[in-house]
């Protein structure tokens, strides 16, 4: 069995609205072979979120493999693919979606997956999740009270709630200021190092770019590699590989 956490190779996905045709992910092949905090940069309409939903299970290319743990999630069977959505990736979105009638230790916990551990045992986990993501002061709280950096602190402890091996995180820092930005991506790249967890990061913002270990820039469907050129590379805009191709008219 592959070692990778992750082999593409041609995937595509086309989607089809009345007799248009958009090919959002154009034959993007990527391989990821561990633990790190990986970006996805790259403008609006590039196919950023259409790659990171199939690499979560939550959409299938129309061709190409998407390996994963020994699994092609372009093929496999729903339930399958059900089981590896809610075990293995944990997602993060850019509004959070928090439910809003229930606190930060209750929205964390209503995405635990049953395990036969009793209510002591859950209390801790969830108490060891806030803990890891510096809320254990806001645990009671709801999200109402809660800044917008604390509710994406609050939304990768749910994600991480079953231990997932991948965290799967599209513009998580797109609703927040600069600074909160920073901290998250921190965040992130403290969980990756710690959990030995892989974390994709899909985001407009080239300062996020600075804490990566790996950087892919998408464009127009393509998935390229940027090199680390400098140290300051991430904080200078946004270096395309693929300067030239054409600007996508949405
Ligand atoms: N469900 C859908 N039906 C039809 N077209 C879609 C659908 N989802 C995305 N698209 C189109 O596919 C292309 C890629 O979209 P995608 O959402 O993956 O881009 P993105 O890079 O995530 O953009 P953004 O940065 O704005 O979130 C765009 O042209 C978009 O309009
Ligand atoms: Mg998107």
């Amino acid at each position: 069995m592959s070692e990778m956490v992750y082999e593409l190779s041609a995937v595509s996905r086309t989607y089809r609205t009345g007799s248009a045709l958009i090919e959002a992910v154009k034959s993007v092949d990527l391989a990821i072979d561990g633990p790190g905090l990986v970006v996805i940069q790259g403008r609006s309409g590039s196919g950023k979120s259409t790659l990171l939903q199939m690499m979560g299970g939550l959409d299938r290319p129309d061709s190409g493999e998407i390996r994963f743990q020994g699994n092609d999630l372009a093929r496999l069977r729903e339930g399958k693919l059900t089981q590896l959505r809610r075990l293995a990736f944990g997602f993060v979105f850019q509004a959070f979606n928090l439910i809003p009638t229930l606190s930060a230790a209750e929205n964390v916990e209503a995405a635990a997956a049953p395990t036969g551990g009793g209510s002591s045992e859950r209390r801790r986990l969830i108490a060891r999740l806030l803990d890891e993501v510096g809320l254990t002061s806001r645990a009671r709280h709801l999200p109402s009270r809660l800044s917008g950096g604390e509710q994406q602190r609050v939304a990768i402890a749910r994600a991480l709630v079953n231990n997932p091996s991948v965290l799967l995180a599209d513009e998580p820092t797109g609703n927040l200021d600069s600074r909160t930005s920073a901290e998250i991506i921190s965040l992130l790249s403290r969980l990756s190092a710690e959990r030995d967890l892989t974390v994709v990061v899909v985001t407009h913002d080239p300062a996020v770019a600075a804490q990566a270990t790996r950087r892919l820039a998408m464009e127009d469907g393509h998935l390229a590699e940027i090199p680390f050129t400098s140290p300051l590379a991430g904080e200078v805009g946004f270096p395309s590989p693929l300067a030239g191709e054409g600007d996508p008219a949405a």
